[in-house]
């Protein structure tokens, strides 16, 4: 096989090394370091990127800027998993180094195709005077080789501004379709439809989604990830909705992700749909994607963050990484909602149950998992760590975290009756299951103390009687 590597690729992996050998150390005693969620080992990460089920595993690319804990042009990493939960790095898969990619290879999707695994994502290119543009771009994978990159299928199309970014690209039926996510000229956030039959040239289909197309209303000014995919009998659209929020006198960017349940006709792109629902409650999740498995499950990685102003002041920075992926997830749709799940692999971590029943009581574990049951009409706290608890009462539930800049205790609210809950932490991480998914929190945390002491497990406290269960969720079994 052709190699396509350039003397840049080769330049930049030299780079990578170098940072990997010079923090390699800084992750002994890491306390905040998750067992069994993905992680990078160095650098930043962010999206997940083509998953995929392929050659017998499960493939999670993700972004990532192994150079720095910063954002930047970001390269494709990539690792895989027979699982779900133990993962194997594998080498880096696309590195900037293109001319139609300087920015970065940004956000992009997998489609299995035979023996090959197709990767489409951004070339991002900035322009020094201001402004970008964006291709988007194609690249092959064959087991154990390298990543092999096509170059650019589509230039950036006429009427939008240069943020057209993450293709998402399925099959349906003969042909191939792919989702864009856009901002138009009006500043209007678009979701983007081409269609192909052979992967490489790409025809316009419609706009999909977005302010005054099929009744949706709104002035966010783009929409990131988009993810269109068939769940049960439906179509579900998942997208990122960008838009401004005054804080402290500031303008910021919101990171929201919704999904739209609706039907999509392949002929016209026309999505007609319902009113949109946010996909989690919690501090941190972002740019989610999903993928059909090999048992036709619809599987879902976010990513657990947000590229606002706090997470500079993650501490893990001063262990060389920041950020990881949440749990995987499955989809399903029960009475017009979608439910959220972690996949059954995750049950296959217990070990060492408790049972409870009462008042109080503390869990210990750094990795585990909590479920409790008959909630309703129960007012409860369940405190993770110093700086994070989950408080449930008549309204629903609320997520209380500490920020770590301002240290203001800060709460995002999910509005419903509470039957029950089951809670995953992993060291860092916490991600809650309210009503076997109908509403998710998920949120990192650091305790104040800064140390393993600070963050003990699961602090239960509750006005009336509940009964838990309780497991050590280990990565070896
Ligand atoms: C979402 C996102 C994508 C982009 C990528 C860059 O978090 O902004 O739109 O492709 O991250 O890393």
């Amino acid at each position: 096989m052709k190699n396509t590597h350039t003397l840049a690729d080769q330049l930049y992996f030299n780079d990578v090394l170098a940072h990997a050998l010079n923090h390699a150390a800084n992750q002994v005693q890491d306390p905040y370091r998750p067992v069994w969620h993905f992680a990078p080992q160095f650098g930043l990460l962010n999206d997940p990127n083509g998953l995929s089920y392929f050659n017998g595993e499960y493939h999670l690319f993700y972004q990532w800027n192994p150079k720095a804990c910063k954002h930047g042009a970001k390269a494709w990493g990539h690792a895989t998993s027979k699982d779900l939960l133990h993962w194997q790095h594998q080498p880096l898969a696309l590195a900037p180094t293109q001319d139609y990619e300087t920015h970065g290879c940004y956000s992009g999707s997998g489609l299995v195709n035979g023996k090959q695994l197709e990767l489409f994502y951004t070339g991002n290119v900035k322009f020094t005077q201001g402004g970008r543009t964006a291709y988007q771009c194609r690249a092959t994978y064959e087991a154990g080789k390298q990543v092999e990159k096509k170059g650019i299928v589509l230039p950036l199309p006429e009427g939008y501004s240069g943020h057209v970014r993450d293709p998402k690209v399925w099959q349906h039926q003969e042909r191939y379709y792919m989702v864009l996510g856009a901002e138009d000229l009006n500043y209007q956030g678009k979701v983007l439809a081409y269609v192909s039959d052979d992967l490489q040239q790409w025809h316009w289909l419609g706009e999909v989604f977005g302010h005054g197309l099929n009744g949706h209303q709104s002035d966010d000014f783009m929409l990131e990830c988009p993810d269109l995919f068939p769940l049960a009998n439906r179509h579900v659209l998942i997208s990122c909705p960008k838009n401004w929020l005054e804080r402290d006198g500031q303008k910021v960017e919101t990171f929201d992700v919704t999904y739209h349940l609706g039907d999509f006709d392949y002929q016209t792109a026309q999505f007609k749909h319902q009113e949109g629902v946010l996909m989690d409650h919690g501090f941190d999740f972002y740019a989610p994607q999903t993928f059909a498995d090999q048992n036709g499950r619809r599987i879902l990685f976010g990513w657990m963050g947000k590229p606002d102003e706090y997470e500079a002041y993650q501490p893990t920075i001063a262990h060389g990484w920041i950020h990881q992926m949440t749990c995987p997830r499955e989809l399903h749709l029960v009475n017009g909602r979608i439910r959220q799940t972690p996949v059954a692999e995750i049950s296959q971590m217990r070990h060492s149950e408790q049972a409870f029943n009462g008042l109080s009581t503390c869990f210990i574990g750094l990795s585990a998992e909590l479920q409790l049951h008959d909630l309703l009409g129960k007012e409860l706290t369940i405190e993770v760590a110093d700086d994070l608890r989950i408080e449930v009462d008549a309204m629903g539930l609320r997520t209380v975290r500490r920020n770590l800049k301002t240290q203001q205790w800060q709460s995002i609210e999910w509005h419903g009756r509470v039957e029950s809950l089951q809670l995953l932490r992993d060291h860092s991480s916490l991600e809650v299951f309210i009503n076997a998914g109908e509403g998710v929190s998920s949120s990192r945390f650091f305790g104040q103390g800064f140390g393993v002491e600070a963050n003990r497990g699961f602090k239960l406290s509750s006005k009336q009687e509940v009964s838990a269960t309780f497991w050590q969720l280990a990565h070896n079994l």
